[in-house]
């Protein structure tokens, strides 16, 4: 049954090889001056920096760089970021990359304009408060080239605390967080190392298990997530064998950006667990999202599933393919189970955090960054935790 809700999603999405071309009209709506958020290095040896000047350079834009966000961005180069945006009274932070300068761009946005005493990291990340009706939120508009995350058309913004070992995830209610437009061309996933592009895979298909794995009602929502999952395990097999198969990696693209844009969480309940063990796993080792996800997914869902068997037993048949003639839900369940973790396998996922470079006098500490959710089939108790990560060495 669908509960009550709203959903409101104004991000414009400019899908395809010719998206660029879209770019310097789409700044023009937008004052003068320009943050241009990049990482380390990979948009100016794949050309995709050239191109973006260009269109800045068209559009008549004062352009300001913000280098070096870092995979997993720091409560450091936030507050970099935040004097940027003062300093040069930015109209626009324009996000070239991943989720993490997207994430970072949207953190500046909500922090630039806030009074000198307020610290952002305390206000946004640790109290969850949302920025103040008469506040200015920075607009933010985005170039893809990492896909996974879904940042394009959200309104999460992920940061990390290395200090308080706290990796921390807001996904704000105000509707002027979400990026104004989205360039989305495939081709410039190309590049992306086969890591990199796996973690993303896994992390797309963790987004939807964790949102589908939870409540016991029909519902529209799962029936979507169903349709995602079937798209990206088929586009993630020929990604895989053909890392420019275009058909392949336009379709993860559009997979990503559907399966955490809220529409498939609309009117149901949602889990988030194995984010939160992962993030808590990538506080620790500063280790890529996807991979702390799926080195701690197998563990958590074995342990949850006699709570839920009847919803596994059905991402067995309807995602999965297992036939259930002959098994108990149990069975059936187990099965589908096992189906992903031959999937995992088979692309080349992190299965253990033993990789990532976790130790098991480290578990404890882990334990004390992991929060806890509701919206799942079992909220885990801390000695629970502790076996999922033991069982995830
Ligand atoms: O920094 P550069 O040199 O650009 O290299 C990046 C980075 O090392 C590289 N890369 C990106 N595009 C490339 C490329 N290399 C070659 N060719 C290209 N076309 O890839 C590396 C990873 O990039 P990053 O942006 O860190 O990856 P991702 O998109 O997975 O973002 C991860 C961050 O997003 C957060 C994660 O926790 C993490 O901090 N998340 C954000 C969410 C959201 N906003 O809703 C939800 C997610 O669950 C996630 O937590
Ligand atoms: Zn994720």
């Amino acid at each position: 049954m669908l509960g009550n809700f709203t959903y409101h999603n104004p991000t414009k999405l400019i899908f395809g090889t010719d998206a660029m071309a879209a770019l310097s009209d789409e700044l023009r709506a937008y004052g003068p001056v320009v943050q241009l958020v990049y990482g380390g290095g990979s948009i100016k040896r794949n050309g995709i920096y050239d191109q973006v000047m260009r269109a800045l350079a068209d559009a008549g834009k004062t352009v300001v760089e913000d280098a070096g966000v870092m995979p997993n961005p720091t409560v450091e180069k936030l507050r970099e970021g935040v004097a940027i945006a003062r300093e040069n009274h930015v109209d626009l932070i324009l996000a070239v990359g991943g989720g993490s300068c997207i994430d970072y761009a949207k953190g500046v946005a909500v922090s630039a304009n806030l009074p000198e005493s307020v610290d952002p990291w305390q206000k946004y990340w640790v109290d969850f408060d949302e920025p103040a009706a008469d506040l200015e939120v920075i607009p933010v508009g985005s170039v893809l080239t990492m896909v996974g995350t879904g940042s394009e058309m959200n309104c999460g913004s992920v940061i990390t605390n290395h200090e308080t070992k706290m990796k921390v995830g807001h996904v704000f209610a105000d509707v002027r967080v979400f990026p104004r437009f989205a360039v989305l061309n495939p081709e410039f996933t190309y590049t992306l190392p086969r890591y990199q592009m796996v973690a993303g895979i896994f992390d797309i298909m963790n987004h939807i298990t964790e949102q589908y794995f939870s409540g016991t009602d029909d519902n529209t929502s799962d029936y979507l997530a169903e349709g995602l999952m079937r798209s990206l395990v088929a586009a993630s097999r020929a990604a895989v064998r053909d890392p420019r198969d275009y058909e392949a990696r336009s379709n993860i693209m559009w997979c990503a950006t559907w399966a955490l844009n809220t529409l498939i969480a609309m009117g149901k309940s949602t889990d988030w667990e194995v984010h939160m063990l992962g993030q808590a796993v990538g506080a620790h080792t500063d280790a890529t999202h996807g991979m702390t996800l799926s080195a701690v997914a197998l563990p958590y869902y074995r342990l949850v599933m006699p709570y839920g068997v009847e919803k596994f037993a059905r991402f067995a048949t309807n995602v999965w393919g297992v036939s259930p003639e002959g098994k108990s839900a149990e069975e059936l369940a187990a099965a589908g189970l096992d189906a992903m973790e031959t999937w995992m396998r088979e692309i080349g996922c992190v299965m253990s955090t033993g990789e990532l470079g976790v130790t098991e006098d480290m578990l404890e500490g882990i334990a004390d960054s992991t929060l806890i959710m509701q919206g799942g089939y079992h909220p885990l108790s801390r000695d629970e935790v502790i076996e999922v990560f033991r069982a995830s060495l």
